[in-house]
């Protein structure tokens, strides 16, 4: 009977029940007569003890098979319920699927994060990122859920784009030029109409832009999809290609927004926590040992609410911390500022609202005082910004005098502009950092360590 080792934790078997498994060693140990292989199949985080003894014809070469050979054991399962696992196997065969070289990379030791991500192919095998990459997985999965469950509507915006939504020119080009001979217009420009799209093109910094025109059509929508910035940051939470879920709702002012947003955030940490508990117990034990009691008491409390200007006024009024940059108002926080607040005033998430409108994005909606706009920014403990949103100007006139102030070029947003025209609504939505979330909910303190393969500045290797 061929098994999974989930399956032998789950389900019910009795002693001496004749069993197959297939997975990967991750130690194996033994004398003359005795050994011990921990395998690994991938389906569950935990391992099964595999016993073989001198009895087994090729035991010699067994019990010298390097750490990750691929195995198949055939045996008997021993219930064994005083021992730390409740079961082990007794092989009576051990065939070998995949031989490992004796220098694979991962061997007992432990290694740094930094080593690991130059083995960004075989980190998952270890029970760190196994349990980083099952819970990214979950996640992804509880916020698909929870959004569909909730009538939101999945629109899969485009990669390449012609717009920057967030004004903030960190694009990466898309071109087919040939840069050693790149066209020209008459008056010195590259001449983007001998290029694949006949214009400027980049990959998206968010969906957004994209995304609203199905809020007016389905309400509630979102997109979740990978996003770059070309941001030469050399720090720990940004990355150049990460992922963004970006909900859109119409009929909805700021506060519905944030509302949306706690509590989607608290059904994937309850979602992760059902499912994953494995893994946490590991992470927590292993990484951040504040992590479960963190994401209990997240999911359990309210956030805190401040405005920008408030925020400014307790940083500024702040006597025990000595911040790098002195926080004034009109200057956008620094990730001190946003860890200041989060961990020492109100030890929880907490939502800053009405920034500036300086430094926030053009479709921002102004509020009445003429310097602030509806935005409201999710900072959270050990991260800082986990989520931007806000509500969007749905005011023509208000736009696109927005626009021009900003020298954004009209003509390319004209189709963002008649959304206004054409049965336009107060309207709202936010993007979540998956990346960020991904690093709240497993204690990883580096943005590197819960992407697959990712890219940095200065890094795109595998
Ligand atoms: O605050 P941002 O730039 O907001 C937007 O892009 C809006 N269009 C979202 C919306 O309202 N639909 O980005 C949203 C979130 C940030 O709060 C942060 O968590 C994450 O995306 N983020 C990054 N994550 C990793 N690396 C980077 N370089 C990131 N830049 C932003
Ligand atoms: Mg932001």
């Amino acid at each position: 009977q061929n098994i999974l080792v989930k399956d032998l934790y789950k389900k019910e078997f009795a002693d001496g029940d004749q069993i197959t498994v297939s997975g990967w060693i991750r130690t194996i140990r033994g004398s003359k007569r005795v050994g011990f292989i921990e395998l690994n199949d991938g389906s569950f985080f935990k391992n099964v003890q595999v016993v073989i003894t001198s009895d087994m014809e090729n035991y010699a070469e067994v019990v010298k098979f390097p750490i990750s050979t691929t195995i198949k054991v055939v045996g008997e399962l021993a219930l064994t319920p005083k021992a730390q696992q409740p079961f082990e196997i007794h092989a009576t065969e051990v065939i070998e699927e995949g031989a490992s070289d004796a220098d694979y990379p991962l061997q007992k030791k432990a290694h740094s994060y930094e080593f690991m991500r130059t083995i960004a192919h075989l980190r998952p095998r270890t029970n760190t990122f196994y349990s980083v990459f099952r819970i990214r997985s979950l996640a992804s999965f509880a916020i698909h859920e929870y959004l569909q469950k909730n009538d939101f509507v999945y629109v899969h915006t485009p990669i390449i784009t012609s717009s920057d939504a967030e004004g903030a020119g960190e694009m990466f080009q898309v071109t087919t030029l040939d840069m050693n001979n790149v066209p020209k217009t008459d008056d010195g420009k590259i001449d983007y109409n001998e290029d694949f799209f006949r214009k400027e093109t980049n990959l998206t910094v968010s969906g957004q832009l994209e995304v609203e025109p199905f809020a007016l059509a389905f309400r509630n929508v979102y997109t979740f999809g990978p996003t770059f910035r070309a941001e030469n940051s050399h720090t720990g939470r940004h990355a150049s290609e990460f992922w963004m879920i970006e909900p859109e709702l119409a009929f909805a002012d700021l506060q519905d927004e944030m509302n949306c947003s706690e509590e989607l955030l608290k059904y994937v940490i309850n979602y992760v926590m059902d499912h994953a508990k494995e893994e946490l117990d590991f992470l927590n034990e292993n990484v951040d040992n504040t992590l479960i009691d963190r994401l209990k008491a997240t999911a359990g409390e309210t956030f805190a609410h401040v405005s920008y200007t408030d925020a400014i006024d307790i940083l500024e009024k702040a006597t025990d911390v000595e911040f790098e940059v002195k926080p004034y108002w009109g200057l956008d926080l620094d990730s001190e500022h946003e860890r200041y607040l989060s961990e020492q005033v109100y030890k929880k998430p907490v939502f800053i609202t009405d920034y500036p409108k300086d430094f926030k994005a053009f479709y921002m909606r102004a509020n009445d005082d003429g310097k602030t706009v509806a935005a409201a920014d999710l900072l959270v403990p050990e991260i800082g910004e986990l989520i931007g949103g806000s509500q969007r100007e749905e005011r023509l006139e208000k736009l696109e005098k927005r626009m021009s102030e900003l020298d954004m070029n009209e003509d390319d947003y004209k189709w963002y502009l008649e959304l206004r025209k054409y049965g336009g609504t107060v309207h709202s939505g936010f993007g979540i950092g998956f990346e960020r979330l991904i690093m709240y909910i497993t204690g990883m303190e580096n943005i590197r360590d819960v992407i697959a393969y990712p890219r940095t500045p200065g890094n795109a290797e595998f």
